[in-house]
């Protein structure tokens, strides 16, 4: 599920692909018409579905309408990869332990919207990514896996997102492997 440039979605299925991760993504969700991840799931040649959020009259009709596109399609984990909506227990139940997002802080210091900038304005000098289970609570699921970077002197929300997305694109897929371990021993 991305809404964005979808750089996470492309990791994820080059990570599947070179054999890093023993994984395929077989389907990718977007709500936002022309968004860079869906032009990548074109490029890629990976399906994707447009489930525009402003088509559908609450958080629960759309998570109800990304159920159902996903039902029947042998889908063991689902990820939110830059998913800029909030979502409700229609998806979390339906997915429950196998719903998993990626967040660029070190959780659980800023949390939603803007975290990058959150962070700078908090002055850290440590800033970073996470990827954790997701629960009503947003952005307070089980945390999975982190990874640090430094804030340098002169950092703006640009340079230091793209220090963090470097990371994410190294996390993302290693928390995949991971749940993918927890789900086998779970059977
Ligand atoms: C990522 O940095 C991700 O952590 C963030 O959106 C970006 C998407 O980039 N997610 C959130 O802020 C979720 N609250 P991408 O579209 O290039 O993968």
């Amino acid at each position: 599920m991305a809404s964005g440039a979808g750089s996470n979605f492309e990791a994820l299925v080059l990570a599947g692909r070179t054999g890093s991760l023993q994984a395929e993504v077989v389907q990718l969700i977007v709500n936002n018409p022309g968004c860079g991840a869906q032009q990548r799931a074109q490029r890629l040649a990976i399906n994707c579905s447009l489930l525009d959020h402003r088509q559908h009259p609450s958080r629960e009709a759309l998570d109800a309408a990304i159920v159902a596109q996903l039902e029947g399609q042998d889908i063991d984990l689902v990820v939110m990869a830059g998913w800029m909506r909030i979502v409700t227990p229609v998806l979390i139940d339906a997915y429950a332990g196998r719903l998993i997002n990626i967040h660029p802080s070190l959780l659980p210091s800023f949390k939603g919207l803007d975290a990058v900038v959150q962070a700078l304005r908090a002055g850290v000098t440590l800033a970073g990514c996470s990827v954790h289970l997701v629960s009503e609570a947003v952005d307070a699921g089980e945390i999975l896996m982190q990874a640090a970077v430094p804030v340098l002197p002169g950092d703006d929300p640009t340079s230091l997102s793209a220090r963090i997305q470097r990371q994410e694109h190294q996390l993302l897929p290693a928390a995949v492997a991971l749940m993918g371990e927890r789900l086998a021993l779970q059977g």
